[in-house]
This record gives structure tokens, C-alpha cells and sequence, in this order.
């Protein structure tokens, strides 16, 4: 179970008999290499200690929404922001029910439903319950949001029945867990990312600078880290923070930008150029700053061409597969064409930045991969899931 190994799991424990039975998921996921953390509900309580899952996982087990003490320490979005994967096991009817209506109101629900990542559930319930249409239209309609679904099995229930609703035994859930959870498709790889606006000083207190919110590539820096890879993230001031298992090399200028890339770039597989780099900086730099003339109305700066970052990686020798994007506003399919074939890259990612709800301080985005034979529409949908999606489509490119 590779792909488990140096993974943030969250397991949730519902309240089914089968609940004894997460102890043993507990030990398999530390044993598989992966920091185990564990929230109860108040039923789960009743079947098996939270001291258990405790010493099991080496982690203080999480219960209660409310508790002041424990939000201070991790709350539910802490708890979401640090899991990589969530399994659910035992999942109960009524937790289905919850997470299908979208209902937070308790510490799993809450933090699954802030949690925006890949989420599994291994039910366990009585056979007329599993059989029931609510509790089946409820897991249709998260199949339908990507949940992944393990079992149940079937056989002789705790209540004496015979039929479907057993939980699985813990090993047949992890190996299910392992191999839904990560492909690890760009294991090996090394990927230079660059991400964020540049500043362009123009005296110690100005600069000229841009919209860029660096979320695109910080979350590209995410799925790739995630499908395995070896990831070096070269940004310019942001407001959010870096994923933790990256190289990560804060610049601010574009020739800043220019010389770390330039610096970094050797045996990368791969170049992904998010960064909005400013195509021109103040040709002098004002050592003062800069007073305003009363006896004039306007002032003008002089401003100086910056290298462009993404053509000279292509030209490099040994070029990595370079990947750029088109922040357009107007003939958005043409102008990023014309940039592939400008800027000499294997791929370029069409962005329509005119559009507020897609563009560039939004969480989601839309955008089409375009290379010189193949054009591919992702629809509108959150930064994460573009990122992975345009990252599987790379893999395709460089792995095969
Ligand atoms: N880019 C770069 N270095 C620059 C300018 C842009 O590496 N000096 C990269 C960006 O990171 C992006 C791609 O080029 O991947 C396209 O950026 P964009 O601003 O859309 O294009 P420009 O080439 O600057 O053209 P224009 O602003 O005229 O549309």
C-alpha cells in the first residue's frame, strides 16, 4: 500500500457495532505509513473508546463541534485543511443521509463538508436499512459528487439478519482505500511551478504589480505533489500559503522570478508557467521616494521589456515539457494558440480572465488545454479538481 505512505488520513467513526472494527483500520494505515487522525460521533462513543483510537493512532481522538479546547487545538476546518483523504468506516444511515443533504452538525459531517478532497465510505448497517430507497437515492447522489463507496458485505448480521449491510473486514477497506485513493501517476517526476503576481518596484515605497492570486498554481502545486511528484513552486507575493512538501522559493520581481527559474530548471521533467509575470518594469529604480510636482499634472514613467520567462525554458536545450498559461480577455481560443505556437510550448491552458466568476481571485475556473493536435474543454469547476485533471492530462504526456 505505496500510495498511503506520508498521507494525512482523517477517519471518521460512526455508531455501528462495526465501530470495534476501526481499531484495526487505525493500526493498518499507521502500519501502511500514513499520519492517522480520528474523529468520533457521540455513538461511535458508545461501541468503542476514543482512548483506543487515541493510543492506536498517536493522535488526541476529535468528538465534539463545540468543544472549545479541541477547536483551539484543531478545529474542523484545521482538521479539514490537513487531511489529504477522509474514509468513513463504519458509515452509518444517518451519516449518509447527512453528508447527501449536505447537513453539518457535528464535528465529521462539518469537517467532511468543508473538506474538499476525495472522500470514502464503508457502510455498515441492518439489511433493511442498506435496502431501503432513501438510504440508496442518498448514496447515488454522492456517487454522483465522487465519493467512493466500499461494500457493504454481506452474510449474518449483529442483529441476527442475513443479508447486505456488514461492514467489510479492515484490510479489504484499506486495500480498496489505497489503490481508489492515489495513482501516484507522477511518482519520479520533478515539476518546476511558478505561481502569483510580480512586483515591479518603482521607488522604496511603490511598485506597479497585478490581479494574480496565485491560487491556480498553488493548487497545481497541490495535485502534483499529491500524484507523486517532486515539486519546486517559485512565487510572488501572495496571500496564501504554500503546500508543505514542496521546494517552495519566494521571489518578487520578474527577474527575480527569471533568474530562480533559470536556477531551478535543470533535469525537471516538467515547467508549468502560472505565474502573471509583468511583461514591463520601471526602467529606473527611485532610490527616494518619489515627491509629488506641484507644478505639473501628470508624471511619466518609463517602463522596460522583461525577458519572457516561459520562451526562454523553451528554448533551453533538454527543455523540459512546457506548459504555459493564456490569460485572455477577448478571442480567448485564437490568442492562446497563437501563444503555443509563439512561445514554442507542449501545452498552453486557455484562461478567459474577463469573466469574474472564473478569473483571477476566484476559486474556480474553466479553461481548455490546447497542444498542436488535441483541444480538451474542462468546465467550470473549483481550482482543485482543474489542477488534478490538468495534471493527470501532463502525466499522460510525460509518462508515456
Ligand atoms: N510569461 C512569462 N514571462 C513573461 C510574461 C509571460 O513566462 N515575461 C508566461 C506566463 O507565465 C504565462 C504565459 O507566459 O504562462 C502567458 O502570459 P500572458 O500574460 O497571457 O501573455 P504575454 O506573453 O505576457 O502576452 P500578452 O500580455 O500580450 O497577452
Amino acid at each position: 500500500m505505496k500510495s498511503l505512505v506520508n498521507k494525512n488520513i482523517l477517519l471518521g467513526v460512526t455508531g455501528g457495532i462495526a465501530a470495534y472494527k476501526s481499531a484495526e483500520i487505525v493500526r493498518h494505515l499507521k502500519k501502511s505509513g500514513s499520519a492517522v487522525r480520528v474523529i468520533m460521533t457521540k455513538s461511535a462513543e458508545e461501541f468503542i473508546t476514543p482512548l483506543t483510537l487515541q493510543a492506536l493512532s498517536g493522535n488526541r481522538v476529535s468528538t465534539d463541534l463545540l468543544d472549545v479546547e479541541s477547536e483551539a487545538a484543531m478545529g474542523h476546518i484545521e482538521l479539514a485543511k490537513w487531511a489529504d483523504a477522509i474514509l468513513i468506516a463504519p458509515a452509518t444511515a444517518n451519516t449518509i443521509a447527512k453528508l447527501s443533504s449536505g447537513r453539518g452538525d457535528d464535528l465529521l459531517s462539518t469537517t467532511t463538508l468543508a473538506f474538499d478532497g476525495p472522500v470514502s465510505l464503508a457502510p455498515a448497517m441492518n439489511q433493511t436499512m442498506w435496502r431501503d430507497d432513501r438510504t440508496q437515492e442518498n448514496l447515488e447522489k454522492l456517487k454522483t459528487k465522487e465519493f467512493k463507496i466500499f461494500g457493504p458485505g454481506s452474510g449474518e448480521q449483529a442483529c441476527g439478519d442475513i443479508g447486505l449491510g456488514r461492514m467489510l473486514e479492515p484490510l479489504e477497506i484499506l486495500q480498496l482505500f489505497s489503490s481508489s485513493f492515489n495513482q501516484e501517476e507522477m511518482s519520479g517526476k520533478s515539476i518546476l511551478i511558478t505561481a502569483g503576481p510580480t512586483q515591479e518596484p518603482i521607488d522604496p515605497v511603490r511598485y506597479i504589480t497585478n490581479r494574480s492570486s496565485g491560487k491556480m498554481g498553488y493548487s497545481l502545486a497541490e495535485a502534483a505533489i499529491q500524484s507523486g511528484a517532486e515539486v519546486t513552486l517559485i512565487s510572488g507575493p501572495v496571500h496564501i500559503d504554500p503546500p508543505e512538501k514542496c521546494n517552495f522559493i519566494p521571489i518578487e520581481t520578474a527577474v527575480e522570478m527569471y533568474e530562480a527559474v533559470m536556477h531551478h530548471i535543470k533535469g525537471k521533467d516538467v515547467y508549468i508557467g502560472t505565474a502573471a509575470v509583468a511583461d514591463y518594469s520601471p526602467a529606473n529604480f527611485n532610490e527616494s521616494k518619489i515627491k509629488k510636482e506641484e507644478s505639473s499634472s501628470s508624471l511619466t514613467l518609463e517602463l522596460q521589456k522583461n525577458r519572457d520567462i516561459l520562451k526562454s525554458v523553451s528554448k533551453l536545450a533538454n527543455r523540459p515539457y512546457v506548459v504555459g498559461f493564456a490569460a485572455e480577455t477577448d478571442d480567448l481560443l485564437d490568442n492562446a494558440e497563437k501563444k503555443l505556437i509563439n512561445k514554442g510550448l507542449d501545452l498552453i491552458i486557455a484562461n478567459d480572465v474577463s469573466n469574474k466568476e472564473i478569473g483571477f481571485d476566484s476559486d474556480d475556473n474553466e479553461v481548455t488545454l490546447i497542444t498542436t493536435t488535441e483541444k480538451k474543454y474542462l468546465e467550470k469547476q473549483n481550482k482543485k479538481k482543474i489542477s488534478k485533471k490538468i495534471i493527470e492530462f501532463i502525466s499522460l504526456a510525460v509518462t508515456n
